[in-house]
């Protein structure tokens, strides 16, 4: 008799786990600059849930040359099953006998990566700040890492890894450092060791030119030589601050190390949460230490997604709302305005939020704080929504129970949760079963309409955000709107005094006007305010569009630089966007000449964006 198995409940693996799961994985891998390919095996060990009748185990992969496979010791028959986008192809492993519940089958695949590979970047020396070396690294989130080897490649299952990585320039990846007996990296042979059991997609490695330097007693930062100063300069300040914000808040830290590794240019993101190593785009080091929220953020998943985790991409708000939502608790601990900043970050956020619903359609599917992800690539759901609809609905369960009862509610959730995988409905019975005790909290926990935070379309109910922080930006803008009709006329001494992140909610209400700038006013916005010089990519990027907006020409020779100088995806959509309604021939040309700089994740993107059916924010 076979034992009961789980129904799956993540829709985006093509793998069996409700019959084996990982608990330990062994990535051997050589890096191979020349041919751009890791070459290798893993090993995983693969824990038997059912009983003997299970002869079959089907694992996650997408674009591998795989080699062979042996179980426990001995060939093993298996097959690549036909691909089914956007999963890749199952590969189906047939055991002589099958696994009693609670025995491990160890799996040995040898194989290569591909061409095709979709979770790594390889760069040439001329893709780097300093020209001298090769460069890759990879980005697994949301289901990549299948192409880097076979895996249960889903949120829902956690394993221990052991990373053994040769490369002939310095390694970096997601777990501790071991040394071999005399303390150092030997033969070029870089061993890592997690023994917090993470999901498939956290698994990371990077290899290239990199030195490091600490910024502060548990972190380091990691980064081509030349840029080492200027990274340990914008970072050294805050991130040991917000380390002791965050373990207050929830409980201290359990990773051991926390470092930051400032990649390439090309990087797709902002930052990715890689335990051990936060992976960093370079547009963080603006010279004025105004993009550490970033840094806040991929902190926090050190709790939020890393050791309590989203079951399926279907409940990727539990990651990123709940993210977003320590995030702001934790940049307040630097912050002079306490929490009017918080609510600066929020009213941010909401326009983004807002942003996303417009472009989805406020009945779309993706605008759901659960969305339906069957037979979808979740890169494609991928927008603010989570976020901040996720951030939006923390911040409102805040409010309802009461501050001091809702910080109570924090550590139980990430104690009851960790190393484990849930979706939104554990999350709901975790909080009602803690305030079962407590009458007030239960009631309004019961008024509360879950089905429609959960399900509904749309956008939430807006809160009442204290505005202290943005009503001399959006004073400022509204000036700007009634530039020659009234006696306003623009200085410096405007935006002197203003944050970063001040102008970039004042461009961010310049955008929102329906009527474009005039092309002089643009102009005169530019040069008055010195926006083209900023140093920080987030205020540069809005200049344009706003300037693409108005019709400058002048914008677009800086723009397409810019387009070919910094890959992350936060600006480079956006700006195809805005160049594209410009001059839609320009934007295909700038793309044509920068494609091969983007990370494959980006540049199908940016394909979608131009030349799909469909886009997405
Ligand atoms: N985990 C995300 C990045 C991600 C999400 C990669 C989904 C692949 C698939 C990361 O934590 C993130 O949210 N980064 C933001 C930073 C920001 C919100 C402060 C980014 O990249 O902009
Ligand atoms: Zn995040």
């Amino acid at each position: 008799m076979a034992a009961k198995v789980k129904p799956l409940r993540d829709p985006n693996t093509l793998s069996n786990y409700n019959h084996f799961i990982t608990a330990h994985t062994t990535a051997n891998f050589d890096i191979q600059f020349d041919k751009r390919i890791l070459v290798g095996n893993v090993v995983h060990q693969l824990k038997s849930l059912t009983n003997s009748e299970s002869k079959e185990i089907i694992l996650d992969s997408s674009y591998l040359d795989i080699k062979d496979v042996k179980v426990n010791g001995q060939l093993s028959k298996w097959q690549l099953l036909p691909r089914q986008e956007p999963y890749g192809n199952g590969l189906k492993i047939s055991l002589d006998k099958g696994v009693p519940p609670g025995e491990i089958a160890e799996v040995e695949i040898s194989l290569q990566t591909t061409k095709e590979c979709t979770a790594l970047q390889w760069l040439t020396p001329a893709q780097t700040s300093n020209q001298k070396h090769p460069y890759m690294f990879s980005q697994c989130q949301a289901i990549h890492a299948r192409s880097i080897f076979p895996c249960q490649d889903t949120p829902d299952v956690k394993a221990t890894f052991d990373f053994n990585i040769k490369s002939p320039l310095p390694v970096v990846a997601s777990g501790l450092p071991v040394k071999d007996d005399a303390g150092s990296t030997s033969n070029g042979l870089y061993r890592f060791r997690q023994k917090v059991p993470i999901p498939s997609y956290l698994f990371a490695i990077a290899s290239g030119d990199i030195a490091d330097a600490s910024i502060g007693p548990r972190s380091r930062v990691a980064t081509s030589p030349e840029k080492l100063e200027e990274c340990k300069w914008e970072l050294e300040a805050d991130t040991e601050k917000f380390m002791q914000a965050i373990d207050k808040i929830i409980y201290p830290y359990v990773w051991g190390e926390y470092n930051i590794l400032v990649l390439p240019p090309s990087f797709p993101y902002g930052g990715m949460e890689n335990p051990v190593f936060t992976f960093a785009t370079p547009s963080l080091i603006s010279k004025d230490r105004q993009n550490v929220d970033v840094i806040a953020h991929e902190l926090s998943h050190s709790w939020s997604g890393n050791l309590v985790t989203n079951g399926s991409w279907e409940h990727f708000w539990l990651n990123e709302g709940w993210t977003t939502y320590l995030e702001r608790r934790v940049r307040l601990f630097i912050s002079e305005h306490g929490e009017a900043y918080r609510h600066f970050s929020a009213i941010i956020g909401w326009k983004a939020l807002a942003d996303s619903v417009e472009r989805f359609g406020a009945d779309h599917e993706f605008t759901k704080l659960i969305v339906d992800l069957k037979g979808k690539d979740p890169d494609d759901a991928f927008s603010s929504i989570p976020y901040e609809k996720g951030f939006n609905f923390l911040f409102h369960l805040e409010h309802l129970i009461g501050k001091d009862k809702f910080d109570r509610f924090i550590p139980h959730y990430f104690t009851e949760f960790k190393e484990k995988s849930l979706d939104s409905f554990e999350f709901k019975s975790c909080m009602i079963d803690f305030f079962q005790s407590d009458p007030e909290a239960t009631e309004k926990l019961s008024s509360l309409d879950w089905d429609r935070w959960f399900y509904g379309p749309g956008l939430p109910p807006k809160p009442d955000f204290d505005t202290s922080l943005v009503d001399a930006v959006y004073e400022l803008a509204r000036k700007w709107e009634t530039l020659g009709k009234s006696s306003f006329s623009p200085s410096l001494s405007d935006v002197e005094g203003l944050t970063a992140n001040q102008l970039v909610v004042f461009l961010e209400q310049i955008l929102l006007w329906e009527q474009s700038l005039p092309v002089e006013q643009s102009k005169l916005l530019g040069q008055v305010y010195r926006l083209a010089e900023s140093s920080n990519v987030e205020v540069t990027n809005l200049y344009y569009q706003v300037g693409l907006r108005a019709g400058d020409e002048s914008v677009a020779e800086p723009t397409s630089i810019l387009l070919g100088s910094i890959g992350r995806m936060k600006f480079v959509r956006p700006l195809y966007r805005a160049l594209e309604k410009f001059n839609r021939d320009t934007a295909i040309a700038t793309f044509q000449k920068h494609k091969d700089f983007y990370h494959p994740i980006c540049r199908g993107m940016v394909e979608k964006d131009l030349f799909g059916s469909k886009a997405n924010p």
